[in-house]
């Protein structure tokens, strides 16, 4: 029987500098699922790759003096490089510069040509270039791209356009009759309210202005809008329009294309209406997940606020960040990413829990019985709790995973582990051992080893290497399916585990925490050194920040930290309590009536649970930190500007 299919895509990524966590949140979850439809018999294609065209691309290789080919293959390593340390299993990779991906973009637009659905005009229009969007003057936040909040230029160019205002009432009746197309819901009702209801109008998609593009077969001077030229990678790297069409036959409409909320418009009116016009099928669903944020700020290169994946997966496995980003965000919505948090999570759950009950189990079943799992006698009513637990565990993932929330897959998973642990604290296998009663210990322990060969299993599409090391800890293959959970009991008796080292280490947060902080400390003061000029703001921009003297009226330590302290400001006629994190380099005595300079007008936030309102400004180099003043005496609640 043939199997049923499953083409999953990710965003194809920018190849315009450094990767970030944002960016791996994406592929991984689109790899778990990969993975896990995989291992429920499904035959998956998952496809990902890069975005190489575009202004944005060209001017970076002309700023870094090399060609735009060179540059982009550069980046086309590093981020294959990436993939492979965050163990992304897709089944293809494209580059929009492959000669197949280019030839059939060039045959898409000479379709649509022929269709009647490209016409030639001029364009208008405000673009960012970083973005590589136009905008229209009503669509700007405060005159500025509302992606990015960056400026705009206005761009007039002789284009090609493509009829998308032709599309609009097709794609009302389309999301009408598919309402799950546009997931999550509150995604559908932003792309009908913002973008259809005011009318959708024809889109330019062609430029002139530069060459770093797929080139239009019927007129050379212009190049393919990179928003096409990326969307078709979805049917192109499937052979349509190629000789070998095979995958398009097969895999074609996608099941599902994951991207990030920013993006969910070009795949959900755009991309629809190409496909439309080209007379194909649609996708079956488009998921627009929510951002990681850093700092309440979406993690982004141009924001400066990166967290290197290369350097988290070396400190801490690459398991701890795959768990971390599958878990801790809740699915379609913004979440936080701090170190903290990726620090308590990896002990609460890989460490705490997973790591404890392998470790003790294996411990004990070697201690008890020379290692090798022994065979089970009558099982009592607690047992079957657990027995009944796993076997029941598979359904349940498989209905998280169906509303694609790998955050709720886990929960589900861990339930197993924490019930099997709380299993070892209730049966007291030591105290079995102590009475020799051999009979019932055997039972417990047998119980154990299949909750763990269960988690296991389930947790492979997660934490791939993790789940592959505790099956060579109980001695068992790793199961590349979950036949294995149809029922319980089929770990073979006589089985030899071997405990080995633990699976991951404890890490002491506070210590940690500290030694990060020297890390950022030391990067940024090496990063001030040059100033990269798409980072330069205007006046305007720094009147936005508003900042006073400001004289400490009291100061504290914050309880339980040795890095921060808690001031009492006077600024003017108002106190303040701020949070600073310069207990290392200041006692609270010595700050008590000096005169710092506060940002004022920061959002308010908790540190450690204690509320900071505004900033004290310091200089750092790395080694030390010392706080700014004004060179004479000076009343407090002053502007600083
Ligand atoms: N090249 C386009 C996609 C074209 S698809 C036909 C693009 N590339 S991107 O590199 O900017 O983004 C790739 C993916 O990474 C997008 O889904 C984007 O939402 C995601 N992320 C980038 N930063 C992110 C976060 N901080 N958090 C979560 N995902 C974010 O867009």
């Amino acid at each position: 029987m043939n199997k049923k299919t499953f083409y999953i895509t990710t965003p194809i990524y920018y190849s315009s500098g450094n990767f970030h966590l944002g960016h791996c949140y994406t592929t991984v979850i689109c790899d778990a699922i990969a993975r896990f439809k995989r291992m429920d018999g499904y035959d998956v294609f998952y496809l990902t790759g890069t975005d190489e065209h575009g202004q944005k691309v060209q001017q970076r290789a002309e700023k870094a003096g090399v060609t735009p080919k060179q540059f982009v293959d550069k980046l086309y390593d590093q981020i294959v490089e990436l993939w492979k340390t965050l163990d992304i299993s897709y089944d293809k990779f494209i580059r929009t510069t492959d000669e197949y991906h280019e030839l059939t973009v060039q045959k898409v637009y000479e379709k649509l040509l022929k269709s009647g659905d490209i016409y030639k005009s001029e364009y208008e229009g405000l673009y960012c270039t970083p973005c590589e969007a136009f905008w229209t003057e009503s669509q700007l936040v405060d005159g500025k791209c509302p992606d990015c909040g960056r400026e705009v230029t206005k761009q007039k160019e002789e284009s090609y356009f493509f009829r998308l205002s032709k599309y609009q009432d097709r794609l009302i009746k389309f999301y009408e009759e598919n309402p799950d197309f546009i997931s999550p819901k509150s995604r559908m009702n932003e792309m009908v309210n913002n973008f259809i209801k005011p009318g959708l109008k024809d889109l330019c998609i062609s430029r002139t202005t530069f060459d770093w593009g797929v080139k239009l077969p019927f007129d050379e001077k212009h190049v393919a809008y990179v928003w096409i030229d990326a969307l078709t990678n979805y049917i192109t790297a499937l052979g349509y329009l190629q000789k070998d069409h095979a995958n398009f036959d097969k895999y074609w409409p996608a099941d599902l294309h994951m991207v990030g909320k920013e993006i969910v418009r070009f795949h959900t009116i755009i991309w629809p209406a190409i496909l439309m016009a080209l007379d194909l099928p649609l996708p079956k669903k488009v998921y627009g997940h929510g951002w990681l944020l850093f700092g309440n700020d979406k993690m982004s290169k141009s924001k400066g606020n990166i967290v290197d994946p290369f350097f988290l997966t070396e400190r801490y496995g690459v398991d701890a960040i795959r768990y971390f980003l599958l878990r801790e965000i809740p699915f379609g919505s913004d979440g936080n990413y701090t170190n903290e948090a990726l620090l308590v999570r990896t002990n609460a759950d890989l460490v705490n829990d997973l790591g404890n009950l392998v470790s003790r189990t294996t411990a004990m079943v070697t201690q008890y019985f020379g290692g090798n799992i022994p065979e089970p006698n009558a099982y009592n009513e607690l047992d079957k709790e657990l027995i009944n637990l796993c076997t029941g565990t598979l359904a349940k993932v498989r209905k998280d995973m169906d509303n694609l929330s790998a955050p709720d897959a886990l929960t589900d998973i861990f339930r197993i582990v924490q019930r099997a642990n709380k299993y070892i604290d209730e049966t007291t296998p030591w105290t079995l051992n102590k009475n020799g009663d051999k009979d019932r210990l055997a039972t417990v322990m047998y119980i154990l080893t299949e909750c763990i060969r269960f988690a296991a299993t389930l947790l492979k599409p997660f934490i791939t290497k993790t789940a592959n090391t505790i099956f060579e800890k109980l001695g068992l293959t790793s199961p590349d399916n979950f036949d294995g959970l149809s029922e319980f009991g089929k770990t073979p008796v006589g089985t030899k585990v071997n405990k080995g080292d633990n699976l991951f280490n404890r890490i002491d947060v506070d210590k940690e925490l500290k030694a990060l902080d020297e890390i950022a400390a030391k990067q940024n003061s090496q990063k001030t050194e040059e100033t990269p000029a798409d980072d330069i703001i205007d006046i305007t921009d720094f009147a936005k920040v508003k900042l006073c003297t400001a004289k400490v009226l009291s100061c504290e330590k914050v309880a339980k930290s040795d890095k921060l302290l808690v001031f009492k400001l006077q600024a003017g006629n108002e106190v303040r309590q701020v949070v600073s994190g310069i207990a290392q380099y200041y006692t609270p005595e010595y700050m008590v009536g000096k005169t710092v300079v506060l940002v004022k007008n920061l959002k308010p936030a908790k540190i450690r649970g204690v509320e900071s309102n505004g900033m004290i400004l310091c200089a750092a180099d790395g080694k030390t930190v010392v706080f700014v003043t004004p060179e004479k005496e000076m009343d407090s609640g002053k502007e600083v500007r």
